[in-house]
């Protein structure tokens, strides 16, 4: 039986036998990339490598890393599906590609790790016409060229064979995977021209090469990366499957202790039932997340491990474990995986006592679910798929216990209505803004049947009444609120604007009730307002009179429109290349993200700024059109990728002969309004995109005269007219200059944890040993974390002041030499030393963990 460790060993070892590189995964909690939730696989903290924004410390790499995926959360339980899962990687930056890729993939498999080659299959890109993209006939002959027969090469289309980007922007490409035949015990055998069942008989055991070719912008545009990369993952509990002809991954080494103490804990021995497997994988995935520094909440990140502990919870009360008792579970995780990865261990008992937390205050509205379903059951042969719905909107409750509980007492569900109603309601978002946040937080509590359009009427107005459908407060529906509560309110009809188009939504009042603090539309088409009731009561059903603030709403359409005409001035002066890649419009400045491939000369920007200064004064006025989406197009209206998709109709908005776009958004009736504009800032976001910062009216007016009092006060300073100041500042500066400062140190793939209650970050750098010093100091004060450096076999440790009475940097060095091997020496905040070989991050977090004392 091959199991997890020797897999592991074999893969990197196999990798390192063909030069390359092990380098150590890292935290599963994405560093520095905002457009990703959590880390989806071994690329994802690689990602500056691709593009050539970072050298890597070698061309050609593999690792293990740590991995969460919630987009198929609703499989697990199957044979193969797992939250929380580790990837075995391999990467070649810039050097060899879809031959060389193909042959080592062949080699591993059928030699080192010793499977049978008649039961394996391939994959292949298939070719896109919309991506303008061939077949991908290379991997296919080389896969042959190994001896794989061409029945067994199967061709797929970019859903299933174009991987990437991980996040919403980043390296991509077509990929080649394999796959094993599990037998035929699984479902019918694959014929040659037919389907290829991807989810039973023939398992993905490895993505065998992403062929990296393009880099996705914000914009959602492909452009060529300036090198090609091969990128490979493989799913180590399936390869632990695979190897040892398991029928799912619950049965290998790593999870099944984890299987075997929920059996143990709910009472239920013999047969492993589908809510074992859940709740194993959920708490799994939890104490994965959780280990790595995130507790629940209700925002972004911290609403994953809080959703995966509420469905265990609810799984187990809902199966009479009242007393749900999570820690032999934990155990098992941290018994498993902790020897590891020691920051498992490390956290151990943080994170149960969170979870635990977790568990006894969800526990109540469980409880409430519990008893309301009894009353739902109570005389009925057949629940209705809405109460279903409702018991699972409002408490949490999974339909499989509605089910299980009513069939105990004799009565059946309608489940074809609860599908009906969930089919509208979205599992787990990749959002980490707050509207989405609240979308999705919604979206769990919120009854299908009360939630209901909302009618804008804020275009032509800023006040009206309207009626409350629903309210929304404290994580569920309620009837009323009272003041001093803060809620999320629909109404019929409403001024209020909802975020969305770049920009934000409308504040404002309820009358005699409360302030609105912002809105969105949620998916429903139903505006959420966040009301916030100061006197009064508000309640379903009552008519309430909302007026928007007008002066915020009208610094947003000034933005809003400048925004237009910034887009159409960019055009003007740096070419028709320019394409809007998101923007942001508030009442206090606007955000507008264009691709241009290089930074903009101080010339263009005065440019572009004196451009829709002139639109201003030219005093143009607004028209709108509403149209459907292909004659806007032909109009010539700008427009974002895929913007009017789906809709029946659009508004095309212009300004003058110089703007027209698409757009929902509000806006000034003429260019005037917008005052003065001003740009405050340029600067790169991603490849190939540039941001800009302008502000209009007022402040554009402060901006200018700021910068003309500063310009006074400097002129002050040098003793010389405002107009002579830059030949005087140049002679300053050339007699100030003195020696070089040393270069910087780059930092790699930062990896964050907990060692015994001390936070530390830990990462491979590159640099002189002064670099890696001033860097190893800097990010330790920035962070407040112990910093943790090594460049080959340099170490430093670096302890911040915060820290300082808890831990000194020399001892964590002397440990390090004394179990590592090597010297060196340092004072309490920073300590540097030579090791006597290149050590693991996982050596030094054991390192940590000797030197912190509990
Ligand atoms: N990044 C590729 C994947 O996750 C290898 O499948």
């Amino acid at each position: 039986m091959a199991d997890g460790e020797s897999i592991r060993e074999t893969f990197l070892r196999f990798f390192e036998r063909h030069d390359h590189l092990r380098i150590p995964g890292a935290s599963v909690v994405p560093a520095g990339d905002p457009t990703l939730l959590f880390v989806n696989s071994g690329m994802a903290p690689l990602k500056k490598y691709f593009t050539g924004e970072r050298t890597p410390p070698a061309s050609d790499l593999c690792n293990v890393q740590g991995c969460i995926r919630t987009k198929d959360i609703d499989d697990v339980g199957d044979r193969h599906h797992i939250t929380y899962f580790e990837m075995l990687g391999s990467w070649s930056i810039g050097g060899y590609f879809k031959e060389r890729a193909v042959e080592l993939a062949y080699e591993l498999l059928t030699g080192d790790l010793g499977l049978d080659p008649r039961r394996l299959y391939v994959t292949v890109f298939g070719g896109d016409e919309r991506l303008g993209l061939p077949a991908d006939e290379e991997s296919a002959l080389a896969w042959e060229r190994v001896g794989v027969p061409r029945d067994r090469i199967v061709g797929l289309p970019a859903s299933d064979n174009f991987w990437g980007p991980a996040g919403e922007s980043g390296p991509c490409g077509p990929c080649t995977e394999v796959f094993l035949d599990t037998g035929e015990e699984f479902g019918p055998a694959y014929v040659p021209g037919g389907e290829f069942d991807t989810t039973r008989r023939y398992i993905e055991i490895w993505n065998a090469g992403v062929f990296m070719q393009f880099d996705k912008g914000l914009d959602g545009v492909l452009r060529p990366l300036p090198f090609t990369s091969v990128d490979t993952g493989s799913g180590l509990e399936r390869m632990e499957l695979a190897l040892n002809g398991l029928d799912s991954v619950y049965d290998t080494g790593l999870l099944a202790p984890v299987v075997r103490s929920v059996q143990d804990v709910m009472g239920e021995g013999g047969e492993v039932l589908h809510h074992h497997r859940v709740i194993a994988d959920h708490l799994r995935a939890a104490v994965a997340i959780m280990s790595d520094g995130v507790r629940p909440g209700n925002e972004g990140r911290g609403y994953v491990p809080r959703r995966l502990i509420r469905k265990c919870v609810t799984l187990a009360m809902g199966r009479h474990q009242d007393r749900f008792d999570v820690a032999p579970i934990v155990e098992a995780v941290v018994g498993s995986l902790g020897p590891v990865y020691p920051h498992f261990a490390a956290s151990r008992s943080a994170v149960l006592a969170a979870i635990e937390r977790e568990r006894d205050e969800f526990g109540v509205t469980v409880r409430r679910g519990l008893d309301r379903l009894d009353k739902v059951i109570a005389g009925h042969d057949v629940i209705s798929g809405t109460d279903a719905f409702d018991l699972f909107a409002t408490y949490g409750l999974p339909v499989e216990i509605t089910r299980d509980l009513a069939a105990a007492q004799g009565a059946t569900l309608d489940l074809a209505e609860f599908d009906a109603a969930l089919r509208r309601h979205k599992v787990l978002s990749r959002g980490v803004t707050d509207s989405a946040d609240r979308r999705l937080r919604t979206d769990d509590v919120l009854p299908v049947a009360v939630r209901g359009r909302t009618t804008f009427l804020g275009y032509d107005t800023l006040s009206s009444e309207g009626t409350v459908l629903t309210l929304f407060a404290g994580g569920t529906t309620v009837d009323q609120v009272e003041a001093g509560t803060e809620a999320d309110m629909i109404v019929d009809r409403t001024p209020f604007y909802g975020e969305g188009g770049g920009q934000v939504g409308d504040r404002g009042v309820v009358e005699g009730l409360g302030e609105v603090t912002g809105t969105v539309v949620h998916d429903s088409g139903g505006f959420l307002h966040r009301v916030s009731v100061r006197s009064g009561v508000l309640r379903v059903g009552d008519v309430v009179s909302l007026t928007v603030d007008a002066a915020s709403r009208a610094e947003t359409a000034a933005n809003h429109t400048a925004t237009h005409l910034l887009n159409a001035a960019l055009r003007t002066v740096l070419g028709p290349h320019v394409r809007q890649a998101g923007s942001l419009v508030e009442p206090q400045r606007l955000r507008f993200d264009f691709t241009h491939p290089r930074p903009l000369i101080a010339d263009e920007l005065v440019a572009v700024e004196r451009l829709v200064n002139d639109w201003v004064l030219a005093d143009a006025s607004r028209e709108v059109e509403v149209m459907d989406p292909s004659s806007a197009k032909a109009s010539g209206a700008l427009s974002l990728e895929g913007e009017d998709y789906g809709q029946d109709s659009v508004r095309v908005l212009s300004f003058g002969a110089f703007s027209k776009e698409l757009c929902g958004g509000t806006h000034v009736d003429r260019t005037s309004q917008i005052g003065s504009f001003r740009v405050v800032s340029e600067q790169s976001v991603a490849s190939g995109v540039r941001r800009i910062v302008a502000v209009t009216r007022r402040r554009a007016v402060e901006y200018s005269l700021e910068q003309a009092s500063s310009l006074s006060e400097v002129a002050a300073t040098l003793r010389t007219p405002a107009k002579d100041v830059v030949p005087a500042a140049r002679r300053l500066v050339e007699a100030a200059k003195g020696p070089k400062p040393a270069a910087a140190a780059t930092v790699s793939g930062g990896f964050e944890t907990v060692v015994n209650e001390v936070p530390v970050m830990l990462a491979p750098a590159e640099g002189t040993v002064a670099a890696l010093r001033n860097e190893a100091r800097r990010e330790a004060e920035k962070r407040g974390r112990v910093v943790v450096l090594w460049s080959g076999s340099t170490l430093v440790v670096s302890v911040p002041g915060s820290l300082s009475g808890r831990l000194r940097a020399d001892e964590v060095l002397k440990t390090a030499t004394a179990r590592l091997g090597g010297g060196g020496g340092g004072n309490a905040a920073l300590a540097q030393g030579g090791l006597t070989s290149v050590p693991t991050r996982e050596s030094l977090v054991e390192v940590l963990g000797e030197a912190v004392a509990p």
